[in-house]
Parts: C-alpha cells; structure tokens; sequence
C-alpha cells in the first residue's frame, strides 16, 4: 500500500498528505524531461492520480486530503445534511451550475454533485469537492459552519450549503468537483 493510499484522516495524516503531494509534484517535475521524451501516458497519469481509502470516514465527518496542491473535502452526509441539499430549490441558487466534470454541464441540483458508490447508486451520502473558495481561493470551513449547514468561507464571508454551492457572500461558483469516483467499496480515485 503506498503512502497515499494508507491514511485515516485526523490532522496528522492531512500533514502526511501534504507532505506527499510535495514530494509527488517534486518527483514529476524531475521527471518530466524523461517521461516527455518516452512518452509513457501510463506514468503522466499515475502522476495526476491518488487512491485515498475512505473506510475510516464515518457519517457527519469529512476527510481532507491534499491532491494536486488543493483540499480535496471528501464528505460522509448524515441524513439531515442529505435531505437539506435535496430541498433546496435550485431557483435560490447563486450558482445554477453543479461544476461537476465527471457529468459535464448540468443544473446544480444536489443529485448531480453528490458521487455515486462502487454500485453506481447516489444517495447523496458522498460529497467530494476541492475546499477552495471560489471568491479569492481560502480554504473553508466545513462541519456544517455557515448559515447553511455547509462550509464557510472567513475570509469575506461566502456560505456554502450542505451541497458546497454558494449561497451568501461574494464567492460567485460553487466549489469544485474534482474528477472521482470509487474504484471498490471503500476506496475513492481522484484524478
Ligand atoms: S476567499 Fe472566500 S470569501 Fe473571499
């Protein structure tokens, strides 16, 4: 198992990660002449890729790793969090659009940010998206912080709700989905 792969979440293994991203970006800048002149696709995308085990991710909690220089905030919803997103409607939404690259364009409906698991069902107990605010790029605070049960953003105030779309403040998108999906039943690929 390799260091990217073997974490659990608490403030150590964020550190962990963030040292592993370092040295992840250091290794492919050092490569890159080689790997431009063998043109082996397989290792460029081994690069731009990380598995990140989520068995140790429990209901109401949420795991940050550091992928490709960003918070990656890889949310398990409680219940409440779910059916909260799911009736929001999307007329009182800032942003309409899911900014989700794994469908492509698509309205902002909770449905179309939340990931499917291993067996392709989404029901809306997996959020992942890179925490960084979409106004001038801090990193939010998630728990439920904000006056809609989702992540807040101090440094200007931008509220997100429990689906990470922009609700208040002058951040304009919601944050980001980054490409993901679960590989078995337990472990997320990003990237
Ligand atoms: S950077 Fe988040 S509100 Fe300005």
């Amino acid at each position: 198992m390799s260091h990217a792969e073997d974490q659990s979440g608490d403030r150590r293994d964020f550190l962990y990660y963030a040292t592993a991203g370092v040295g992840a970006v250091t290794v492919g800048a050092a490569v890159w002449p080689l790997v431009n002149q063998m043109n082996p696709s397989a290792d460029v995308q081994a690069a731009s890729q990380m598995r990140v085990d989520v068995s140790g991710v429990s209901e109401g909690t949420q795991l940050t790793v550091l992928f490709l220089g960003k918070p990656v905030f890889i949310r398990r919803r409680t219940a409440d969090e779910i059916e909260a997103a799911r009736a929001v409607d999307l007329a009182d939404l800032v942003d309409r659009d899911a900014r989700n690259p794994n469908i492509g364009p698509i309205e902002a409906a909770d449905e179309n940010r939340s990931m499917p698991d291993y067996s392709g069902e989404n029901t809306g107990e997996w959020l992942v998206q890179i925490g960084v605010c979409t106004h001038l790029g801090c990193v939010p605070i998630g728990d439920g912080a904000g006056d809609f049960g989702g992540w807040f953003c101090p440094c200007h105030g931008s509220h997100y709700d429990s689906s990470g779309r922009i609700r208040r403040g002058p951040a304009p998108e919601n944050l980001p989905i980054p490409m993901a999906s679960f590989v078995d039943d337990t472990t997320i690929l990003l990237g």
